[in-house]
């Protein structure tokens, strides 16, 4: 990794150097919008996230350069005394992670920071995750001595979206950031936060990733599903004390209250319970080598995204539906939705023509072409020297 320019850049502005550390962006292979609802998920991190250069200032207060954001606003201090969140939102991110980590007893100390990524934005590769985990291992390793572990880290990270950033995630995208292992999947059961590795080197397939460019930003939409779900567990709860979260609710509790339930609240849920089985089909597919079970499922949940949980957009399908038609194995839009990505699943014979063909359909239709990564799954977050 090349690390120069933002050594320069660090050099420049603060007149020192620091230590560097790299937080990757994520993929999920399938399991999606069931993490808040305390399901299983499969994804793994990727070769692009952000490094940052960290290094004590003396002082009470965190000096960011982010670089690249715009020069007017890539500029941020604050105090670590101050209630109030910066207003730029990217550095929120990295205000809530050291927040959250003095709420755990760290004494963080005033640093100065710059960071950089090749995450494209707006993606649905969680670029917001590689942020707070970039910031989160650096301070645990600066005020901490690392005595934080893993699994805590990934939770701060999530309140951090939480409590400054507005978004009511669940923990796949800063588990995986954190826990990814080169060319494996993990599948995470996020009621326990058990974890197994799934060596993922298809032979015969390539995995990519169609970037739409529909810009994605997760906030009201994205919670107000989270809200559905919970509304319907309320429900559901009333004769089944044992249901806490949908992942303890089948398809006949639900069918019981379908009278009671709002229909969008109802056809969510749904979603959420077909997607619970999709995962575990899959683990089962992925052991067996059953890469037409994996694809037949991923398209499941595509429609099932864009159908019951309506979180695609016309961009999203249009590249699902053509994948399906040329016979790709599995295509569905990948992350929270509303923008951003389809992951692939594409037989090697496929590929070049497939994209090709796919990239030109796109653009007759929507006036610009759509952008095309190759996946590479990369290991978690680490420190660089
Ligand atoms: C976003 C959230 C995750 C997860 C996905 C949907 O990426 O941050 O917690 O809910 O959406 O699966």
């Amino acid at each position: 990794m090349d690390t120069s320019i933002l050594n320069r850049e660090f050099q420049e502005k603060f007149e020192k150097q620091g230590n560097l550390y790299f937080a990757p962006g994520r993929i999920n292979l399938i399991g999606e919008h069931t993490d808040y609802n305390n399901g299983f998920v499969m994804p793994g991190a990727v070769d692009k996230g952000i490094t940052a250069e960290v290094a004590l200032n003396g002082l009470d207060v965190v000096r960011l350069y982010a670089l690249d954001i715009k020069k007017e606003n890539s500029y941020v201090e604050f105090s670590l005394h101050q209630e109030d969140k910066p207003k730029h939102h990217w550095a929120c991110y990295v205000f809530g992670v050291c927040k959250e980590m003095m709420k755990r007893g760290v004494e963080i100390k005033g640093f100065d920071a710059a960071f950089t990524g090749n995450i494209p934005s707006g993606s649905g590769m969680s670029s917001s995750a590689a942020l707070e985990n970039v910031f989160s291992i650096a301070l645990n390793d600066i005020f901490a001595d690392n005595k934080i572990d893993r699994f805590e880290l990934a939770k701060i990270g999530q309140a951090t979206e939480h409590n400054y950033c507005g978004v009511k995630c669940g923990i796949m995208d800063q588990f995986a950031s954190l826990f990814g292992k080169e060319d494996c999947l993990i599948r995470l059961d996020c009621r326990t936060l058990e974890y197994k590795y799934f060596p993922f080197k298809p032979e015969g397939y390539k995995l990519t990733l169609i970037n739409s460019c529909v810009k994605h930003s997760l906030g009201t939409e994205y919670n107000e599903r989270r809200e559905s779900c919970e509304r319907v567990v309320e429900l559901i709860a009333k004769n089944h004390p044992e249901v806490l979260s949908l992942r303890d609710a089948d398809m006949a509790m639900l069918q019981e209250f379908e009278g009671d339930i709002d229909a969008t609240d109802f056809k969510r849920a749904k979603y959420v319970l077909e997607e619970k089985e999709r995962v575990l089909a899959v683990c089962d597919a992925l052991e067996k080598g059953d890469y037409n079970t994996v694809g037949e499922k991923m398209f499941s949940t595509h429609w099932g995204l864009s159908k019951e949980y309506t979180v695609s957009c016309e961009e999203l399908d249009f590249l699902a539906e053509f994948a399906q038609s040329f016979g790709v194995t599995g295509s569905r839009v990948m992350g929270g939705g509303f923008g951003g990505c389809t992951i692939n699943l594409i037989p090697e014979t496929l590929h070049d023509e497939f994209i090709a063909k796919a990239k030109d359909a796109f653009n007759d239709k929507f006036g610009h072409y759509p952008e095309v990564y190759e996946i590479i799954i990369g290991d978690g977050a680490k420190k660089l020297q």
